[in-house]
């Protein structure tokens, strides 16, 4: 088995202080990391819940990916990201599998992970993410 653990749960959302709020109030829920991933077009907030995060996602411009993803079918679950040991390594096997790339190569991602992206299409609709840490 090559994911070792489920990484995050990405949430888009309108209004990231809003949502913020939301999770503070009704979880208790700390923030643990704050980024803005220009190169993506977002700024994401990650609360942690175990060994996994949720992460709460709002675009910072009209083109951003995730401007389009809830334009399309509005707020909500945007992605999971699947940690692995050897992000390389897992792009190849889903590639193998039958899974289409977003990201044809590993790439930076938020706090210093390595990441790459698989379109939903390939993947019974889920997009996925592969996070090495
Ligand atoms: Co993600």
């Amino acid at each position: 088995m090559l994911l070792t653990e489920i990484d995050h749960i990405a949430i888009a959302v309108r209004d990231l202080e809003a949502a913020v709020e939301y999770y503070q109030k009704a979880f208790g829920a700390t923030i643990d990391h704050r980024e803005v991933v220009e190169s993506d077009g977002v700024e994401e907030v990650l609360m942690k819940v175990a060994e996994s995060y949720i992460q709460l996602r709002t675009p910072t411009n009209p083109d951003s990916p995730v401007a389009k993803a809830i334009e399309k079918r509005g707020e909500g679950l945007h992605h999971i990201g699947y940690r692995v040991d050897n992000c390389a390594e897992a792009l190849a096997s889903m590639i193998a599998a039958g899974a289409t790339p977003i990201d044809k190569a590993p790439r930076p991602g938020s706090r210093g992970t390595t990441v790459a992206f698989m379109h939903p299409k390939g993947s019974f609709g889920t997009l996925i993410e592969l996070v090495q840490e």
